[in-house]
């Protein structure tokens, strides 16, 4: 088995070529004067298995088609199969046409990745309007979810806690993670205006008043839905408010604007890579890349 990467996720692709005892070889990726991607893959990669990790961010498109021009490289090079592990897959929210005339991303990016690569390990990806990846998957593809991984890390680090989920959909964090720890939780209502304006409120209220709260997402975007989470719980009484995302984007001043919200602490997974990385999800991938060799 051959680990690579396009260059985003290089700690996870380091770690789990050491945890596999796997060949680790970075690929080589410039551009040519024009612009034109440039890849070179340096080790020998005919009649194995490779697997290329490359979360989706920073910078989506180019992602995307880095591992697609790796991916079918490995092919034409002889591999035996293509594992494509993208802790963050981009695209995924974009899963209807909600004005006349778009594009719908999720299902661009899946057709592309269906016709070049052979499997997909992803993490929390964003399923909202579809059951699941087999929507849109022709390919064998697992959605793994970091949810024990965020609880034991609460349990670690936070006491007397309440679990918030900024809107429905963060449910299925929030819930499970809660459960794991046995505490309270609950979710509150989105209003979405646009992709730069929420408004939220509690539905299910619960003791809020003097716990450190924790707020759940699958991704801090812009971070509006939990800067308005925030200060919901603020307005209720919260003492503290810790912010845990899987995939942290921070888009345009989002930490900033999560601060000035009363957020005292920002935690990711390391699905991105961020300063505010604190939840490693090497572990998970590994139990399901085992599986492979
Ligand atoms: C949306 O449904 C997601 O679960 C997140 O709540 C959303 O993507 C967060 O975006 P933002 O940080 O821009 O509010």
């Amino acid at each position: 088995m051959i680990i690579t990467s396009c260059g985003n996720s290089l700690d996870i692709a380091k770690g789990l070529a050491k945890k596999l005892k796997a060949v680790y070889s970075p690929l080589t990726i410039s551009s040519f004067p024009d612009g034109d991607i440039y890849l070179k893959f340096n080790t020998e990669v005919k009649g194995h298995t490779v697997v290329i990790v490359q979360s989706f961010q920073p910078f989506s498109n180019i992602s995307l088609l880095d591992v697609i021009f790796a991916a079918e490289t490995a092919k034409d090079l002889g591999a035996k199969k293509v594992i494509l592990v993208a802790p963050y897959l981009a695209y995924m929210r974009q899963d209807k046409r909600f004005n006349p005339g778009e594009c719908i991303s999720s299902r661009v990016m899946a057709k592309l990745l269906n016709n070049s690569v052979d499997k997909l390990i992803t993490i929390d990806t964003h399923i909202h309007r579809y059951k699941s990846l087999k929507d849109i998957f022709t390919i064998p593809a697992k959605n793994l979810t970091s949810n024990a991984l965020i609880a034991h890390y609460v349990q670690k680090h936070i006491k007397d806690e309440i679990i918030l989920g900024p809107d429905w959909e963060s449910y299925q964090w929030a819930e499970h993670i809660a459960h794991d720890i046995h505490v309270g939780v609950t979710v509150l209502e989105k209003i979405r205006f646009s992709s730069r304006k929420v408004k939220v409120k509690l539905v299910k209220p619960i003791p809020i008043k003097g716990k450190n709260v924790v707020i759940v997402d699958d991704i801090i975007s812009t971070g509006h839905t939990i800067a308005e989470a925030a200060m919901q719980a603020k307005r209720m009484g919260a003492k503290s408010i810790t912010a845990i995302g899987v995939h942290g984007l921070f888009v345009e001043g989002a930490i900033d604007k999560l601060r000035k919200a009363g957020v005292h602490k920002i935690v990711t997974t390391n699905c991105i890579e961020h300063p505010t990385n604190g939840i490693d999800v090497t572990p998970l991938l590994y139990e399901e890349l085992r599986k492979e060799k």
